[in-house]
């Protein structure tokens, strides 16, 4: 059995996507972790019959519990997708190169603390980028700095307003995040 460990703080569409996608493997399981209790994630998550569990700043970064309930569960990969908060190092260094992020830009650009879905895009269309896309990248314990998995690019149209371009960029993200997932999950030792 393989075990991947989903995080999200907010609506969970990339979460979702990437359930439906593992769902047609018996051989693996999903589990979602919130930080936030009124997160849509958990929906989606009751609805895909997931398990699904909310944590709190304290157990994710002083009593090491979220930690515990990851290695209790045997988790073979974490996936953020919309997740706020950065990973604690022992968390980083417990799962080494077992931890994805996707970020709705081109990084280095519009990365780092706060830089995170609406706010992303306002920034694309506030400097002016003619092009976005999304990255996915291994995590370490910097914001937005692991190293790149795989990058997509899609256009900035002028007319494009924060929602057009998330809405282009999250079909980036539905096109591209699963498989990667599933590309690391073939790749695990064992
Ligand atoms: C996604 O666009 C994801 O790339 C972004 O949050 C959105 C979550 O949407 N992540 C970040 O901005 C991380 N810095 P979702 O909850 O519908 O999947």
């Amino acid at each position: 059995m393989t075990t991947v460990a989903i995080f999200a703080s907010g609506s969970g569409s990339n979460a979702e996507q990437i359930i439906r996608r593992l769902a047609a493997r018996p051989q693996v399981r999903c589990l979602v972790l919130s930080n936030r209790p009124d997160a849509y994630v958990l929906e989606r998550a009751a609805r895909l019959g997931v398990p699904a569990r909310v944590f709190t700043r304290e157990e994710f970064y002083q009593t090491g519990q979220v930690l515990a309930y990851l290695q209790a569960q045997a988790v073979d990969l974490v996936v953020l997708a919309g997740f706020l908060w950065l990973v604690p190092a022992p968390l980083v260094q417990a799962f080494p190169g077992r931890i994805v992020n996707i970020h709705p830009a081109l990084l280095p650009r519009h990365g780092g603390k706060g830089m995170y879905g609406a706010k992303v895009h306002t920034a694309v269309l506030a400097t002016g980028d003619r092009q976005s896309g999304i990255t996915i990248h291994y995590v370490n314990e910097q914001y937005d700095e692991g190293q790149i998995i795989r990058q997509v690019a899609c256009p900035v149209l002028p007319t494009d307003t924060p929602d057009t371009l998330a809405a282009r960029v999250h079909e980036l993200e539905y096109a591209h995040y699963p498989q990667v997932v599933e590309q690391l999950l073939a790749q695990l030792p064992g």
